[in-house]
């Protein structure tokens, strides 16, 4: 199994957005592998993509939700209407919003709301190209990850996904060596499951920081790469079927040796 996520970001309007979903599918259409795809367009897009996309394999997601249920809370949008607008996952703790304000603290609130509403979350983690340098990455990453699943409760076959997205390499056009993401993911697996003691049912960890179609089949290779998120490469539909192309060359090479 191997996801793709487009992250579209504050791109693209309401005709643009389906267009380009329609591409994806002609993209995928008639082939026997293909990755599990997840298009993430803006809010005010979902509902016209998840229509585009119905009756198809691909799915949809969210680029953030707000952590309460209902209320007085003007602009925001709570995962329950995630969820009926069709969307499966949510992404949670981008770090161009924690950038804008986002807190750990309220990172685990919208987690836990997603997960109340049954939404797949794509939890982002990273490090600043000055922590980086001062050798501190991994503590970055290990205190985010705490922040974020300490003592979380989970439902039994409840899936989370969580993207390795240093700040350096995201829409920089510098990606990350692939040994350097497989080591994180690895430090990840182990802090969670040994020091945090969470043992998700289906967890899977993604890289994101410039994937485009040129480089992402050795990430995608990475057996313990689950897959990749995508920003600026996944809004043109050359380079995001180029990925797709990766992917599905892995996951056939895959199917034969098994
Ligand atoms: P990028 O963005 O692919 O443009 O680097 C990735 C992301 O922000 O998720």
């Amino acid at each position: 199994m191997k996801y793709i996520v487009a992250n579209w970001k504050m791109h693209l309007g309401v005709r643009e957005s389906v267009a380009l979903a329609r591409g994806v599918l002609r993209s995928v259409r008639g082939r026997d592998e293909v990755p599990d795809i997840v298009l993430c367009p803006a809010f005010t897009s979902l509902g016209e993509v998840h229509k585009a996309i119905a009756r198809s394999k691909v799915q949809l997601g969210a680029q953030s939700c707000g952590p309460a249920k209902s209320g007085a809370y003007t602009g925001e949008i709570s995962p329950s209407m995630v969820r009926d607008v069709g969307s499966q996952f949510v992404i949670i703790g981008h770090s161009e919003r924690r950038a804008m304000g986002e807190s750990d603290a309220l990172i685990r609130q919208k987690l836990e709301a997603a997960l109340v509403q049954k939404l797949t979350p794509i939890v982002c983690v990273g490090e600043t190209p000055e922590q980086r340098e001062s050798g501190e990455a991994i503590d970055v990453i290990r205190d985010q990850l705490r922040a974020t699943f300490e003592g979380l409760k989970m439902g039994r076959k409840q899936k989370i996904m969580i993207a390795y997205e240093p700040i350096w390499a995201i829409g920089t056009g510098v990606h990350a060596e692939v040994a350097d993401v497989v080591e994180m993911h690895t430090i990840m697996r182990d802090f969670l499951a040994n020091e945090l003691r969470v043992n998700f049912d289906q967890c899977f960890f993604l890289y994101g920081g410039s994937v485009n179609a040129d480089n992402a089949y050795p990430f995608l290779r990475e057996q313990s790469i689950d897959g990749v998120l995508v920003g600026g490469a996944s809004l043109k539909l050359r380079q995001f079927k180029g990925i797709i192309d990766a992917a599905q060359e892995v996951l056939t090479a895959q199917s034969q040796r098994v």
